[in-house]
């Protein structure tokens, strides 16, 4: 645990930390010692998160109000953490709207673009320049299994976070010869507050939270392989469909997951 943080630096950043995969990420981050800057649009969840960490593991922690979907959101973040030996960061927030892409309106599919793509790439190129001048540093963006399979319905956050996985694959492989890390972990159903309130009560809700893995086992598995594989599957049943998808034609697998939310 102390190794990580001799090995990335004294500070992490959570781009997405009040609740779910976020917190999760922040809880592990100070498990290894790191002090972490809590970013979310939720203040007081934030502190009471901060004030947790820091009785259970003697961290530091700073909260920075910010709504990722809103224009220099990134730039004021990196204002404001200007003094910090940053050497941690993931970028864990997204944002998905249910419903035909022929129903939403332009502000909705504006909105996710600004949070899944743009602030993501303007937090992915500034902390990869600035990891690789100091030839230090992780880096955990977090994509889905939507970004495998598309997905009709969240169509939009489906191809943001295949934008993502692609971005982080190929980046992390130009990284290869620094003493940067890299990684896109791809989530399936994860019980979560917003996977919790999204879930349809229908038979394929049902199975979906059967089968679902909580934060702390995606945890698990991503701080087991961080530094050793740049994008992976999590969860056995996960990696079992994926290679089941990879027999069918996207037609077919497409089918298969907006039958689920139809
Ligand atoms: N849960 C699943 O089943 C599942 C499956 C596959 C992949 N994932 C991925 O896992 C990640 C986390 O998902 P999640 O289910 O934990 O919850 P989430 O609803 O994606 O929220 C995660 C965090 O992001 C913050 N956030 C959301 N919008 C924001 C904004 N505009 N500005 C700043 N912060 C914002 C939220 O805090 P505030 O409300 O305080 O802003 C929250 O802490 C996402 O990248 C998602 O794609 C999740």
């Amino acid at each position: 645990m102390i190794e990580f943080k001799a090995k990335y630096g004294e500070w992490g950043i959570i781009f997405g930390a009040t609740d779910g995969v976020g917190k999760a990420m922040a809880r592990s981050l100070a498990e290894r010692k790191l002090n972490v800057v809590l970013i979310g649009r939720r203040t007081e969840a934030l502190e009471a998160l901060g004030k947790e960490l820091v009785e259970e593991y003697k961290i530091a922690y700073q909260v920075i109000t910010e709504d990722l979907s809103t224009d220099l959101a990134i730039e004021r973040i990196i204002e404001q953490t200007k003094g910090l030996d940053i050497g941690f960061v993931s970028y864990v927030a997204c944002l998905s709207v249910f419903g035909p892409f022929y129903e939403q309106t332009w502000e909705q599919e504006q909105q996710m673009i600004n949070i899944n793509i743009i602030s993501f790439m303007k937090y992915f190129h500034y902390y990869t320049k600035l990891f690789k001048e100091k030839n230090r540093g992780g880096i955990i963006n977090i994509g889905s299994m939507s970004g495998i399979t598309g997905a009709p319905y969240i169509a939009q956050y489906g191809a943001g976070k295949s934008f993502i996985s692609k971005m982080t694959e190929a980046v992390a492989f130009e990284m290869l010869d620094t003493n940067v890390d890299i990684m896109v972990p791809i989530l399936g159903s994860t019980i979560t507050p917003s996977f919790l309130k999204s879930l349809p009560d229908t038979e394929a809700g049902k199975a979906a939270l059967a089968a679902a893995m909580t934060p702390e086992e995606c945890m698990e598995e991503i701080f087991e392989n961080f530094g050793k594989k740049r994008s992976m599957i999590l969860g056995d049943l996960n990696r079992e469909n994926a290679k089941a998808m990879a027999n069918q034609t996207s037609d077919q697998t497409i089918e298969f997951v907006g039958n689920l939310f139809k």
